[in-house]
């Protein structure tokens, strides 16, 4: 069974069946990929496969479309619409993922003042 090393939250691995979506995995063992929309739109599950690119499927239309052809090349994927055939070791940038959730969050609460 292949296994999954989430560098970015203390290495910890876990084992997923063949074939598992990266981010749902993540979800079910907490590994702790950001996510928001899960279907290849926001570009918020953008990871780096440190290890490991050759064990997953063909890169997608979307991913093509939503990280651009140059992170593609560096090793990047978006994790909603990856899936597992092997071992991989995944990172992605925690602070960045902190500050768009936190500028989300201010936009709903603006909203929110504006509808009061
Ligand atoms: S969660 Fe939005 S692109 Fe993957």
């Amino acid at each position: 069974m292949p296994r999954i090393k989430f560098l970015t939250n203390n290495h910890k691995e876990i084992e997923v069946e063949e074939n598992a979506n990266l981010l749902r995995s993540s979800m079910r063992y907490e590994g702790g990929i950001p996510f928001r929309c899960g279907g290849g739109i926001c570009g918020t599950c953008k990871c780096k496969i440190e290890e490991g690119l050759e064990n997953l499927d063909k890169i997608k239309k979307k991913e093509y479309e939503r990280l651009g052809e140059d992170l593609i090349q560096q090793g990047y994927r978006l994790a909603c619409q990856t899936f597992v055939l092997g071992d991989v070791s995944v990172s992605w940038d925690a602070e960045a993922a902190a500050r768009r959730e936190a500028r989300l969050k201010e936009a709903r609460e603006k909203r929110k003042r504006r509808a009061i």
